[in-house]
């Protein structure tokens, strides 16, 4: 029988509540709004990734929240010398560092940290001097997580989106199974560990039953199923299915 991490959160990602509004560059769906909402729903954090092209969440969207937001707050962003000025003046309670391009639809893969490595250990260095824990959004791969641990990074997220992308029960096992590894080897180093990209309420239980797993971040599917049954219930049924129960 599988047993969720006792330790396990979830971090939810309000970015397509963004999305709306701005598909008609208006004030309505206002994302803080709807962090209020997952909040009341049972989020233990709230996440947003302000990309370089403001597709989604604006500025200012993440100066209220640093103001509203009762649980945590986890910025996503670009290692970028915009994006570490705009989170040294916001402070959100973590950062995590995404790749990002401009073409791309949503966040295509873990960054590659391993061929990047002096930039990034200073950018984690900066943030972390003003009190700003980093989290390196990683695929689940012994050098990135080693690389990840000596930019003396608190945290990594391992990315679920191959994961979540598989098509049979074997390859569900084996991508779980790296999941796990990479958990594992990332406590070793003394990192702490979270999760997210693609899950769903149907695929997330195993992830949240990974040992040792402490944030799943999750924001299409609920957002999703906010649309027909509002947030508030759709983030109690994420919980519920992050333990088995839905
Ligand atoms: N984690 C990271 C680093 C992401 O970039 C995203 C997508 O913005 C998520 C989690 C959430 O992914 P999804 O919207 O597929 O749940």
């Amino acid at each position: 029988m599988q047993t969720p991490s006792p330790i396990l959160t979830l971090g939810v990602n309000i970015d397509h509540v963004a999305t709306i509004r701005q598909a008609r560059r208006t004030v309505e769906p206002d994302p803080v709004t709807a962090a209020a909402l997952a909040e009341l729903g049972g989020a233990n954090g709230i996440t947003v990734h302000l990309r370089e092209d403001r597709r989604h969440i604006q500025d200012r969207d993440v100066k209220i929240l640093r103001q509203t937001v009762q649980t945590h707050l986890n910025l996503e962003m670009a290692p970028t010398d915009e994006m570490v000025a705009i989170a040294l003046d916001i402070k959100p309670d973590y950062v995590t560092l995404v790749p990002e391009k401009r073409e791309e639809v949503t966040t295509e893969g873990g960054i590659d940290i391993v061929n990047n490595f002096e930039r990034f250990k200073q950018v984690v260095e900066t943030l972390q001097e003003a009190d700003i824990p980093v989290s390196w959004f990683i695929d689940s791969e012994v050098e990135q997580i080693e690389a990840a641990a000596k930019t003396n990074a608190k945290f990594i997220e391992l990315h679920t989106g191959q994961y979540a992308e598989v098509s049979s029960e074997e390859e569900l096992q084996n991508e779980l199974d790296i999941l796990c590894q990479g958990t594992k080897e990332a406590i070793t180093l003394g990192l702490r560990v979270n999760a997210g990209h693609g899950l769903t309420y149907r695929n997330v239980f195993p992830v949240a039953c990974i040992e040792g797993m402490e944030e799943l971040n999750i924001g299409h599917t609920i957002i999703s199923r906010a649309v027909l049954v509002g947030l508030e219930r759709a983030v109690r049924e994420m919980k519920l299915a992050m333990r088995g129960q839905l």
